[in-house]
């Protein structure tokens, strides 16, 4: 239902409240005759267009001012200076906009996987951090999915940011339902097709055991879970050793020089919660295992 000009709240001076004003504004006008919603639309346009003059203006004005730049870099932080100016087009989007505008663009590939991406936090000058979730957490493939799609995203929308770093994430594959498609494939695997090394044979492979294969200088630790298969480096998170007298218990790899666990399943490293092993992206055709080195 539309608001009477009677309805409407006195002026307030907060972002959601002035927003909330110009939506009944708008929800009132847009029962008038078109007539009368053209009048309104034309003057709106020719008013925003005389405020938007107004501030180019004033912005030039204050950018001849060193010390008053400052100050008007500050007066971003103030949501309706940034609103108002964001609407003008007369600052840049923020960093968090850029980066939000730059997950959109992949998450109807990752839904496709039934997983989803977000972000962690933005570490100034040139680092995000993101997480994988859903089906992608966990994933043998997250690498890639990290690397060609939310990476390339990422870096297309803003070009200052040079390291995407992964979060740990929070839900697995495994426990999202035993029966969920194929998983080891990266919704972005077609996108890169290069690059991808064979590793094993799939029948060598053995449910929640470790097979160790050494490819192009990188020592492999292979493993299977039904449909999915793991592949990690060979290095051990607390020291780098290799873990290939690591017994297996339960899914869980236990390092043989001290001790630190890991899910075999996830790569996670259950001894130090920060670390995990590195993780390389698997793809199975026919009876082949191939990788692909993050
Ligand atoms: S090297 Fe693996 S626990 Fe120390």
């Amino acid at each position: 239902m539309s608001a009477s000009p009677e309805q409407l709240s006195p002026p307030a001076n907060d972002l959601d409240s002035l927003l909330h004003e110009i939506d009944a504004l708008e929800g009132l006008v847009a029962g008038w005759d078109e007539q009368q919603r053209m009048t309104v639309g034309a003057l709106r346009t020719a008013i925003d267009a005389l405020n938007r003059e107004a501030f180019r203006r004033l912005i030039q004005q204050v950018k001849q001012e060193p010390a008053a730049l400052g100050a008007l870099k500050g007066s971003l932080s103030d949501d309706v200076v940034y609103t108002v100016l964001r609407h003008h087009g007369l600052v840049k989007a923020s960093l968090e906009e850029r980066i939000e505008a730059a997950l959109e663009t992949v998450r109807p590939q990752l839904a496709t996987h039934g997983g989803d991406v977000e972000l962690v936090a933005i570490e100034p000058p040139n680092a995000v951090t993101v997480r994988l979730v859903g089906a992608c957490d966990g994933c043998p493939a997250a690498g890639l999915t990290l690397s060609e799609g939310v990476e390339k995203a990422i870096r297309e929308h803003c070009p200052e940011i040079t390291e995407v770093r992964k979060a740990k994430g929070g839900t697995s594959a495994s426990s999202s339902g035993g029966e969920h498609v194929v998983s080891f494939v990266s919704p972005f695997a077609r996108a890169s097709d290069a690059g991808w090394t064979d590793a094993a044979k799939a029948d060598e492979l053995r449910e929640g055991e470790i097979l160790i294969k050494e490819r192009e200088g990188h020592s492999l630790i292979l493993s299977r879970f039904g449909s999915r298969v793991v592949c990690y480096e060979n290095a051990c998170a607390h020291l780098g050793m290799p873990m290939d007298m690591g017994e297996v218990r339960n899914g869980v790899l236990v390092c043989p020089h001290h001790a630190f666990e890991y899910s075999l399943e996830s790569g996670e490293c259950l001894t130090a919660k920060e670390v995990q092993l590195q993780t390389h992206a698997v793809r199975v055709l026919g009876d082949r295992v191939q990788v692909k080195f993050s």
